[in-house]
């Protein structure tokens, strides 16, 4: 499995991947395909930091990261998103979703980024090392039980001195 930036000949099997590892995911509204078609021409858009799995050059799975800011009354802090993760059904459970997770991560350190915010399930993202974002005092913008809404440091006290309310890239309202 080759794992590696995503490119514009991939648009459309990237749809297409999001499209089908959704359809029967619990909390999905089915539109995640579109989020990340709007998110592509967000000013949030890291090209770097949308990635695809690929095997025998079929792609398999997506993974994107966009820019967020954490603001509280006094300062902004720079974070990133972590929407959607998508793995195509038959694809699922081998191991693809936690690559991409990992190599996200990776690349997104290497870009100087020191922490990522994501809305998921709880039994999931942890083994990645996400933590509750309330124990660091960073609030998401969502009516959700609190131990879905997490974040991680990438780096050693990536998140020290960072609390305030989560304001997502405005294409994730559209
Ligand atoms: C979530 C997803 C990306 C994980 O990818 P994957 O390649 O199947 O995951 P991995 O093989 O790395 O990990 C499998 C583990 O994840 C768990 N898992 C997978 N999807 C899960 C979900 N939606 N909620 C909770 N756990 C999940 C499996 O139960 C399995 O757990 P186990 O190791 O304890 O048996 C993939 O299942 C998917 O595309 N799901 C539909 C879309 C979705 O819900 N995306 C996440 C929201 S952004």
């Amino acid at each position: 499995m080759i794992l590696r930036q995503e490119n514009k000949n991939d648009h459309k099997d990237v749809f297409s991947v999001i499209e089908k590892a959704f359809k029967d995911a619990e909390f999905a509204d089915n539109t995640e395909q579109f989020l990340v078609e709007r998110l592509r021409k967000s000013v949030a858009f890291i090209p770097e930091l949308s990635m695809v799995a690929e095997i025998d050059g079929k792609i398999v799975g997506h993974i994107l990261l966009t820019k967020l800011i954490i603001k509280n009354k006094s300062t902004e802090f720079d974070s990133l998103a972590l929407a959607p993760v998508s793995v195509l059904p038959e694809f699922q459970g081998i191991g693809i979703g936690g690559k991409l997770i990992l190599e996200s991560h990776k690349k997104a350190k290497e870009l100087g980024y020191k922490s990522i915010v994501l809305l998921g399930h709880e039994n999931y993202y942890p083994r990645f090392g996400y933590e509750r974002a309330d124990k660091y005092g960073i609030e998401l913008p969502f009516e959700v039980p609190k131990e879905n809404c997490m974040v991680i440091e990438l780096v050693e006290n990536g998140l020290n001195g960072v609390n305030g309310m989560v304001e997502y890239p405005k294409e994730f309202n559209e």
